[in-house]
């Protein structure tokens, strides 16, 4: 497993061997993560954290990765503070992070942008979130957050539900989870169906995916229910998105036609995909899943640059 100086664009710049490489290293990060052992393995490399779009997660959990391995971060959260107000261009501002930094963080609205940066910078750069393109990191927690609760992602059934056309985290999630072979399940209102061209690559690994809107169906013999937000800010009419806000809402009493051992997923933000009753249930993992970003990223920084715990 050499992932030294390599970019980290999509999900699909992993095999399966990879990412169960990552999964098993990111495994021994986690006491790490968690601040019950310390280590020095990242001291002297700086990271740039370049945030065109609002984080809470993804940002704050790769400059927690950085941190915790004793690395520096150098960046911004809102572009709004940069000379990209001054109408700088996005290969400028990445040349500039590539004369200060040793890898480049970048969440950027437009789809490609991540692989448009990688192309100005010779320091590695990893995609953060572009646009409804790809979310490769959050992909890796997510598959690690399956390992670690269900074992095996491999026999998993899994159902992926809300906005399937807009959802970054799913795109990436239904490639890697075509990759195990697992049992897919898309549950989405009619007009944010998963793109075509993800359920081809799905069937081209020999996966064929259930498509419904009847979220009670999909969720009685599930393993997984990984629900996502609508994502407001991709609709072209805000019409639209009063439309479908709201279609599916997880509560206790729709986890009553679950099974006992049924964990509820989400890359978050949640605004009303479910209800906070919930959190204190069994099922949800939610919170778990998003600390799990941390162990992840510190296996991935320690990749790309070269030091081994
Ligand atoms: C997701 C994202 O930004 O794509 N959040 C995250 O990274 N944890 C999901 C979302 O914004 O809905």
């Amino acid at each position: 497993m050499n992932f030294k100086d390599k970019d980290i664009i999509s999900i699909k710049d992993f095999s399966k061997q990879e990412i169960n490489g990552i999964i098993s290293y990111a495994k021994k990060m986690v006491p790490y993560a968690k601040g019950e052992k310390k280590t020095e393995l990242l001291k002297g490399k700086v990271m740039s954290s370049l945030f065109f779009e609002p984080s809470t997660r993804t940002r704050l959990s790769f400059e927690s990765a950085m941190n915790r391995l004793r690395g520096r971060v150098i960046g911004f959260s809102d572009p709004g503070g940069t000379s990209q107000k001054k109408g700088e261009s996005l290969a400028d501002t990445i040349r500039m992070a590539d004369s200060y930094s040793d890898v480049i963080v970048i969440r950027h609205p437009q789809e490609g942008a991540a692989r448009l940066a990688a192309e100005f910078a010779d320091a590695p750069v990893i995609n953060a979130g572009d646009g409804a393109g790809h979310h490769p990191t959050q992909c890796l927690l997510d598959l690690f957050t399956i390992h670690t609760e269900k074992k095996n992602i491999e026999k998993t059934k899994i159902v992926l539900l809300g906005d399937l056309k807009y959802g970054r985290t799913v795109h990436s999630l239904a490639y890697a989870l075509s990759l195990y072979g697992a049992e897919i399940t898309f549950v989405s209102p009619p007009s944010l169906k998963m793109p075509k061209e993800v359920i081809a690559e799905c069937q081209e690994m020999g996966v064929e995916p259930t498509q419904t809107s009847q979220l009670e169906k999909a969720i009685k013999d599930a393993d997984v229910l990984y629900a996502t937000r609508i994502q407001r800010e991709r609709f072209p009419d805000a019409e639209e998105y009063n439309r479908v806000v709201g279609s599916y809402i997880i509560t206790n009493e729709l986890l009553e036609q679950a099974p006992n051992e049924l964990i509820v997923m989400h890359p978050l933000p949640r605004i009303t995909e479910i209800d906070p009753e919930v959190d204190t249930t069994p099922h949800a993992r939610y919170f778990t899943q998003a600390f799990n970003g941390v162990p992840i990223r510190m296996a991935l920084l320690s990749l790309i640059l070269g030091e081994r715990l």
